[in-house]
């Protein structure tokens, strides 16, 4: 027996693929700051849970296949307020923003057919284009650029007869870049004149420092047709477990297509989109709440980071995340060795490797990415932790 070329060719993830390291090392004793994934540590809004425990039924039914009415209400209300107009059957729930991935490649690409992708980008982006056969075509941004888009004819040089369509998460993961209007805009013209579609991660919007906006795609004119906006509550409203995102799209033909996807695999589950609809319905004095957090926490990385010699870092002004690089030759090797090796008091940290991020052979060899998803406190050690064993690396290294 032999299992398929596809899921041969799958990497694992780059995230995850520690974590075995880590679970050795913490039954040592040894305390890990882990600040090599996503998962908010801020407490899940409480409208969720009672939201859950209001809702009266006695039996756990199949919801729509589309998604519960009320979610999908939810969600619309949630783009009004920025002036976006969504209609009921624009919203298709999908198991977080993951499954909104995967359902969109599906739909918009053949096997062999090419999506560009500004790198470095979110990992599972492989994954979920490797499961349909699809192919990532990267357009490389640069740290001293602050990871924004190169000009259009470095971009456009990039497009083939097999290119379907342009995905990026804004704002980013791994930079914690958001795109700038012209940015936007820029897309939106390359996609009409090479008639591609528009995939807009926006799993974290909202989720943007130092008075930035970081606004949808939805809100740039004259893509109506080609646009895909994503959506999920895991981020923004700390519910990475819940497992609920959204595929939101003018484009009736797509969204007709997809919820054949949505019926073969029947529905979401039934609760948590009830819990779901009340996290979009907090008002956005709760998200204002939740940047002012991220925000002190990116300053305490950027600062640590920034003072560490040899590091070389941009202040990102979004998300929660950070990507740099270390003056080590291997960054995986780095990690690896702070987790077996090293100890300050008994601690150590994780980070993630971003090598993985990157679709270009031989880049982000050198480089890390950090999740800032502990509190202050937790931060400014698990940083100080991570300059310190830098410092020890250097000397057994050199
Ligand atoms: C850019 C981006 N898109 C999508 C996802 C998937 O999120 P979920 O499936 O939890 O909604 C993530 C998760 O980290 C992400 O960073």
């Amino acid at each position: 027996m032999k299992l398929s070329n596809r899921i041969l060719a799958l990497k694992e993830s780059p995230v995850r693929k520690l974590v075995p390291i880590a679970t050795k090392v913490k039954k040592t004793g040894k305390k890990v700051y882990h600040l090599n994934i996503g998962q908010p540590d801020i407490k899940t809004p409480e409208v969720f849970m009672e939201a859950i425990n209001n809702y009266d039924t006695e039996i756990i039914k199949y919801s729509f296949s589309a998604g519960e009415p009320v979610l999908i209400h939810a969600i619309q209300d949630y783009f009004k307020r920025d002036g976006i107009i969504f209609d009921e059957e624009d919203i298709l729930i999908t198991n977080g923003g993951s499954e909104a991935v995967t359902f969109s490649t599906i739909a918009v690409c053949d096997p062999g057919d090419e999506i560009l992708v500004p790198e470095p980008f979110y990992t599972n982006y492989n994954g979920f284009t490797g499961e349909v056969n699809a192919v990532i075509k990267p357009i490389t941004t640069k740290a001293e650029e602050g990871y924004h888009l190169p000009k259009k004819e470095e971009i456009v040089k990039l497009i083939t007869k097999k290119t379907k369509a342009i995905l990026f998460s804004n704002p980013g993961n791994p930079t914690g870049t958001i795109l700038r209007l012209d940015e936007m805009e820029m897309i939106a013209e390359i996609a009409r004149e090479y008639d591609l579609f528009i995939i807009s991660d926006e799993v974290y919007r909202g989720m943007a420092f130092d008075g930035l906006e970081g606004v949808s795609m939805g809100t740039i004119k004259g893509i109506e047709d080609r646009l895909i906006v994503l959506e999920s509550v895991s981020k923004r409203y700390s519910a990475c477990g819940a497992r609920i995102g959204a595929i939101c799209s003018h484009n009736k033909e797509f969204t007709a297509n997809i919820l054949k996807l949505c019926q073969a695999r029947l529905c979401v589950a039934t609760l948590e989109q009830i819990g779901a609809a009340a996290l979009y319905g907090l008002p956005n004095s709760y998200i204002d709440s939740i940047k002012t957090e991220y925000q002190k926490r990116r300053d305490i990385a950027y600062n640590s980071l920034s003072k560490i010699p040899g590091v070389v870092c941009e202040k990102p002004t979004g998300a929660f995340y950070f990507i740099f690089k270390l003056p080590v030759e291997n960054a995986e090797e780095f990690i690896i060795w702070m987790l077996e090796e090293f100890e300050l008091d008994g601690e150590t940290i994780m980070i993630a490797p971003a090598e993985g991020f990157y679709a270009t052979e031989g880049l982000g060899k050198n480089e890390a990415r950090i999740a800032y998803v502990l509190d202050e406190v937790q931060m400014t050690r698990a940083m100080y932790i991570l300059e310190k064993g830098l410092e020890a690396y250097q000397k057994v290294n050199n």
